[in-house]
């Protein structure tokens, strides 16, 4: 059997949501777990999900996700298997001994070595994943999209996620700063520079991921069995920085943000900014809006989506990213089905898969394998 080009070999969980202690060897590319409602199928995507940066695929809180019983504390660790390197990872959490002591952040090992956030993850292993609380993703709130994007941005650009989340803490920070009417000019001033500079950032790697996706899938369309997906991006960042240089889109932004303090002041937020940006997607065969598709219309769409999202990644770092696919199989028609299969066996990559009925994964083929979960443990049903 091929090893996977990229992805885990080895996982191990300790004290993990309804997992006392799991360990799993993986040889296969295709793995699909398959088990009873609560067994225990997407907390095992979570754990995998979160040896990428961030939350994870539930965005759960760190103190949350211990098992009920336990200490609290919980790990995760890897072995990642890439075409031209491997790496041991692991990652884990443990509350705080001091009461009113703050919320601990999780510790991320990089073959052995402590990182200072979960950002280098992102390094390590390119992650796409699907879930059934995406199914509301073009119906529901801009965030939500505004977290996808930036998501799909970080696989092309791990360094995308830091960018966001600073600046998002330097908004904050001159959020607060106009919440004072003694508020010191020359301070804002240097704030809303340095929220320029990484908001031109930020939108010039949107505009650039959203530009590469979009020629993947006008490359692919035609031969898709999913409906392609037309992109456009929304916000006054993006239109900005792909109007002009990025030094005039920042000197722009930045007296936006001087002649706004006083609306800002008032709204108690920053009114304009990468933060208010919408990714804007429409079913391309019947060029319509996709919240206005159909509920099948819409997951078939999302699925094309992702598909091309890791397809887009694998073109442009080389290796297909790991991807994680919650209850989408059971969903497909049986044609659609093994066309998802067969364009999964053509990314190459690692793909973890669940669903509650063995007959659903029949026809995933060579380099795959059924796992069996069941109250918190594992074991392999079949292998091809
Ligand atoms: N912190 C925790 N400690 C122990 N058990 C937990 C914890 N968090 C969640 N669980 C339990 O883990 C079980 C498995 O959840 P999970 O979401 O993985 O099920 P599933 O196999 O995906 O089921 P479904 O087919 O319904 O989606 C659930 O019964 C849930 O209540
Ligand atoms: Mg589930």
């Amino acid at each position: 059997m091929n090893p996977p080009s990229l992805g885990l070999v080895r996982l191990t969980l300790t004290d993990y949501r309804n997992y006392a202690g799991l360990r799993l060897d993986l040889k296969a590319r295709l793995i699909a777990l398959v088990g009873a409602n609560g067994a225990g199928k997407t907390n095992l995507l979570e754990a995998v999900s979160l040896l990428s940066p961030g939350r994870g695929l539930r965005g759960a809180a760190f103190e949350t996700v211990g098992r009920l019983g336990g200490s609290g504390a919980w790990a995760i660790a890897a072995e990642v298997e890439g075409t031209t390197a491997s790496h041991a990872i692991g990652t884990g959490w443990t509350p705080s001994t001091e009461d009113g002591e703050a919320p601990q952040a999780r510790m991320v090992l990089i073959d052995g070595r402590a990182q200072k956030g979960s950002g280098a993850l992102g390094h390590v292993l390119r992650m796409v994943w699907l879930t059934p609380a995406m199914d509301r993703l073009f119906a529901g709130p801009a965030g939500d999209r505004r977290r996808f994007l930036d998501r799909l941005v970080a696989g092309f650009d791990p360094d995308h996620a830091s960018r966001v989340s600073g600046f998002e803490r330097v908004m904050r920070e001159r959020n607060l700063l106009l919440a004072d009417v003694t508020s010191d000019s020359h301070w804002l001033s240097s704030l809303e520079a340095s929220m320029a500079e990484q908001a031109v950032a930020i939108g010039a790697a949107r505009n650039e991921a959203v530009a590469t996706l979009t020629r993947h899938i006008d490359q692919s369309r035609a031969t898709t069995s999913f409906p392609w997906a037309q992109l456009a991006l929304s916000g006054d960042i993006e239109g900005l920085v792909s109007a002009m240089p990025a030094v005039r889109a920042e000197d722009e932004y930045r007296r936006l943000l001087a002649d706004s303090r006083k609306a800002d002041r008032q709204a108690g937020r920053s009114l304009s900014g990468p933060h208010r940006s919408d990714l804007q997607v429409s079913h391309g065969p019947k060029a319509m809006a996709a919240e206005l598709c159909s509920t099948g219309e819409q997951k078939a769409l999302l699925i094309g989506l992702v598909l091309a999202q890791a397809e887009a990644l694998r073109e442009v770092t080389g290796e297909a990213p790991l991807l994680l696919l919650d209850e989408v199989a059971a969903h497909l028609d049986r044609a659609r089905r093994q066309a998802l299969y067969e364009r999964l066996r053509a990314l190459g990559g690692q793909v973890w898969m669940t669903g509650t009925d063995r007959e659903v994964f029949d026809g995933l083929g060579e380099g795959s394998a059924v796992l069996d979960v069941a109250a918190g443990r594992v074991s392999e049903m079949d292998r091809q």
